[in-house]
């Protein structure tokens, strides 16, 4: 029976020629899932034999991933802003550039409200829930509401809200963008809508090859990426109060258009863009 360091080898091997970009670190963590053991363990005891079974169920997962299925829906788990997020195929892989919106909110939240930090947040298109349960937790005094048309979606939202004790902040409600919230004042709203489109469904990079594995409703939209946002701001349009900040994620080369579309249906608000990591457009803040 093959131990760690003989498990791992092979599975580097094996992901490396199947094209990981990540095949060490695939292997490492799709082993400590296995055993129920850290990183550490595994790197202590590298003659420790794992049980048949154990070794069967990280051959499944080994396989799963060496056709590109993300790990995350392998383990069921992802980080985001330093949280554990449960996720399954319901939801999109909560993504870093998502992290850069949630703490600008924050931080524009700190700085804008911070005597009246009891305000009223909305998270549009929650999927797994992260935006809206991050800000639960960094902003208690917040009421959140958080919306999403996938049921399936808001269900496992639910359930990471339990984990993480922000059930009571965090009211989720399934329909159409804001229809849900019509006689809801917010100050603050955030949405991380699928804004992707066909030119990137045809994208080949190593990278995107997860993306099929990913819920379509989720990712993709029509009128280049943008026909949720669209009608994100068509809504905020028809309603009589608005809300004071807007953060927006968004691809950089949707920059040109979403900042038309946003001066053409909210002409009185201000637009900030916040780039990435990567120095790439990538939020838009809007202020009343
Ligand atoms: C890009 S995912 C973002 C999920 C999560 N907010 C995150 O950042 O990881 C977009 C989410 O919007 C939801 N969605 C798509 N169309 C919607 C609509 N018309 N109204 C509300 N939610 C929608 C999808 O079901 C999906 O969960």
């Amino acid at each position: 029976m093959p131990n760690i360091r003989s498990l791992l080898n092979q599975t580097i091997t094996r992901l490396q020629s199947t094209g990981s970009p990540t095949p060490q670190l695939d292997a490492e963590i799709l082993l400590s899932h296995i055993l129920k053991k850290s990183k550490e363990f595994i790197y202590s005891y590298p003659e420790f034999q794992p049980t048949k079974k154990q070794i069967s169920d990280f051959q499944f997962l080994v396989s799963k991933r060496s056709k590109g299925e993300p790990i995350a829906y392998l383990t069921g788990h992802k980080q985001f802003y330093g949280l554990d997020f449960v996720v399954n195929k319901n939801v999109l892989i909560p993504r870093p550039e998502t992290e850069l919106l949630v703490e600008e909110v924050i931080r524009c939240f700190v700085n804008r409200e911070p005597r009246t930090a009891n305000r009223v947040l909305a998270d549009i298109g929650t999927g797994s829930g992260c935006i809206a349960i991050t800000l639960a937790k960094h902003l208690p005094r917040a009421k959140i509401y958080a919306t999403d048309v996938t049921k399936k979606a808001l269900t496992l939202a639910h359930q990471n809200a339990a984990v993480h004790r922000v059930s009571k902040q965090i009211n989720f409600k399934h329909g159409d963008l804001l229809k849900p919230l019509t006689k809801i004042k917010i100050d603050v709203l955030v949405a991380n809508l699928p804004y992707g489109w066909l030119a990137w469904k045809n994208n080949t990079s190593a990278e995107s090859q997860g993306l099929k594995f990913e819920p379509k409703q989720a990712l993709f939209t029509q009128e280049q990426g943008l026909k949720l946002y669209r009608q994100l701001f068509e809504q905020l349009t028809a309603r009589r109060q608005r809300p004071k900040l807007i953060f927006i994620e968004f691809d950089p080369r949707q920059t040109v258009k979403l900042k038309a579309l946003s001066k053409k249906f909210l002409p009185r608000y201000k637009q900030k863009i916040k780039k990435d990591l990567a120095g790439l457009n990538r939020i838009l803040t809007l202020h009343n």
